[in-house]
């Protein structure tokens, strides 16, 4: 997750990106740069490491100019190097980018066939050459970048300048977030509130697809076909951003949305997409026998995922276990089993006791966290950070996906280490799992469908979720998101499961819903579907739109996106997310703060 401001004024630049930039440092902190117009040309200043160390090399090498951009990096593509820190340059071209470019290699290819030399390992690179080239044809800048912006595939949010036109930011959202600034003579661009907010309270938040040119005076928008588009003005307040809801209802809404970002940050911290490898972590998984994850809620929905894939792709024993029960009911453990915390909080006092009983047994002990400074990022030997950011909502929403991407990445890693995952594999992991975050912005447009169906949801007694393989956690994860916000009793079950009982409850009345993603027991699930149809219960069945159609009458379908197996749970937290939000929205409850629930449960 990377930072982003652009100003185009009438003062000195410089100090104002430095400044918003400071407030952005907590996106990432491993290189920083500015870029600004300076007598009609783009000069740019670079530096690895915090901000701290930009300003010493502008203080060296000043940049007087009243137009520029601003990048604090979060290292994905190549080292955290001043070569590799933003801006990147190509010809009349210089951008800042936060996200990933899926297709960079094929791009870099291409562009290097036709003598474009590259200076740095970054997949951003391969965007400013693609844009100076389109620019050289003759084309306009706006023509020229929204022909760059359909050729790449991925998640991105970019600011851009080009040399001859000193008073023009370009700017597109897809998968991350952009905001436009609106000041008297003055305009911004930022990869939030936050970034925008020592200058302006006045936003308008870019939809997915957008595209925009800023320059002094106002905007010009674009949505993804090309169509001019307004996107309204809203007043934020001075401190708006990771604390406030934005341009969200809820926090749970906005926290949502930031999967795309808290993914691919997380994401980050295990593969590099460069290599196409999984980095070396402080673990030695050759030597692990048996993986014992603790955890409570959502955190342990989340094990089970991980478990999924550390058996499957690593060939490692993993047990599941809720953390209450773990730690009152003397487990026999064995010398050589690795202890795994997971928790958003870093704090449940359950999960806390469990890895501390662990680690008195000598066993090796790891956390996956959100909260760094945590308790049990402390206790743990191997801190195995997410990169979620502060979760607000007291359901858990982002904090979840960025703990089910960081087991991912490890069981890849996993599998390398213990032979069971060779290079070509590995590459082919690393890659899906890297589609993840533009997969989890497409499945967040599926918004309009799941609202299509939360008043006959809302209206409901009880509800099954139903999933086979890693869905069958995700099942459970669904229902638990349902039952907390929207009070609905719910329950999830292994597809397989529901002859041997739940199927008693099915009536008219009691919808299931179904997780299938277009895997090797797709079939499977969706003949457990037609149980349930023909015995009159409604079904709203989660699938591709390439998936065949379950016969049965009130079978109803939500199209979600299709994916590598490997990243089904991460793409198809979303819908589950929307649906538990959207029907407790229509419910009227209190989404964020949902009644007899903490945040964070550190008594017993
Ligand atoms: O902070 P933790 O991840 O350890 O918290 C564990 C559970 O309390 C938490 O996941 C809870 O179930 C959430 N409210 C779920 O949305």
């Amino acid at each position: 997750m990377c930072g982003i401001i652009g100003v185009t004024g009438n003062g000195p630049v410089v100090p104002r990106l430095i400044d918003s930039l400071k407030r952005l440092e907590y996106r990432g902190y491993d290189s920083a740069g500015v870029a600004a117009v300076v007598d009609g040309a783009v000069e740019r200043r670079r530096a690895q490491g915090k901000i701290r160390n930009l300003e010493a090399v502008l203080a060296e090498a000043p940049l007087k100019a009243t137009v520029g951009i601003g990048h604090t990096r979060w290292a994905t593509h190549g080292a955290p190097t001043t070569a590799n820190a933003h801006p990147h340059k190509a010809g009349r071209v210089t951008l800042v980018h936060n996200g990933i470019i899926e297709n960079f290699a094929e791009l870099k290819a291409e562009l290097a066939a036709e003598g474009h030399v590259f200076e740095s390992q970054t997949d951003t690179e391969v965007i400013a050459h693609l844009l100076d080239a389109e620019l050289n044809t003759g084309r306009s800048p706006l023509e020229a970048f929204k022909i760059t912006l359909d050729r790449l595939t991925g998640a991105y949010a970019l600011a851009v300048l080009i040399d001859g036109e000193d008073d023009l930011i370009l700017g597109a959202r897809r998968g991350s977030p952009l905001v436009v600034g609106w000041g008297e003579d003055e305009m911004y661009l930022g990869s939030d509130a936050l970034a925008v907010g020592p200058f302006t309270q006045k936003i308008s938040y870019l939809e997915e697809g957008d595209y925009v040119a800023v320059t002094r005076t106002g905007a010009q928008m674009f949505d993804v076909a090309g169509k001019p588009v307004e996107r309204a003005v809203v007043q934020v307040s001075a401190s708006s951003a990771m604390v406030e809801k934005g341009e969200y209802r809820h926090f749970m809404e906005k926290e949502i949305h930031e999967q795309p970002d808290s993914v691919q940050h997380t994401l980050s911290e295990y593969l590099d997409l460069v290599t196409g490898k999984a980095k070396t972590n402080a673990i030695d998984f050759a030597a692990v026998e048996r993986i014992q994850i603790v955890a409570c809620g959502t955190a342990f929905y989340a094990g089970q995922i991980g478990r999924y894939a550390f058996e499957r792709l690593a060939g490692l024993p993993c047990d599941v276990e809720i953390a209450s029960e773990f730690r009152y009911r003397s487990p026999a453990v064995s010398p050589k089993t690795l202890a795994v915390a997971v928790s958003q909080s870093g704090e449940t006092a359950d999960t806390l006791a469990s890895l501390t009983w662990c680690k008195a047994q000598g066993l090796k002990t790891a956390a996956v966290v959100n909260v760094h400074s945590s308790s049990m990022a402390r206790e743990a030997e191997v801190l195995w950070p997410t990169h979620a950011g502060p979760e607000i909502g007291v359901a858990s929403t982002k904090a979840f996906t960025a703990q089910v991407a960081a087991l991912l990445a490890l069981a890849v890693a996993a599998g390398v280490a213990r032979g069971r995952i060779d290079a070509a594999q590995e590459a082919e992991l690393v890659k899906a799992l890297f589609e993840s975050p533009r997969l989890i912005a497409e499945a967040l447009r599926m918004d309009a469908s799941i609202r299509s169906v939360v008043q006959d949801l809302a209206k409901a007694d009880d509800i099954l979720f139903l999933g086979r393989g890693a869905m069958f956690p995700l099942a459970m994860e669904g229902a638990l998101k349902l039952k907390e916000i929207s009070y609905i009793h719910a329950e999830g079950y292994a597809a397989g499961e529901l002859k041997h009982g739940p199927i008693a409850l099915i009536d008219e009345e009691t919808p299931t819903i179904a997780l299938a993603p277009l895997d090797d027991v797709f079939e499977k699930t969706a003949s457990n579907l037609q149980e349930v149809a023909a015995r009159g219960g409604p079904v709203i069945m989660i699938a591709p739109e390439n998936a065949p159609d379950p016969h049965g009458a009130g079978i109803r379908r939500i199209h979600a996106p299709d994916c590598h197996p490997l990243i089904a749970p991460l793409v198809y937290a979303v819908p589950m997310q929307l649906l538990a939000y959207y029907t407790a929205v229509q419910k009227g409850t209190d989404v964020d703060q949902p009644r007899n629930l903490a945040k964070s449960v550190t008594v017993e």
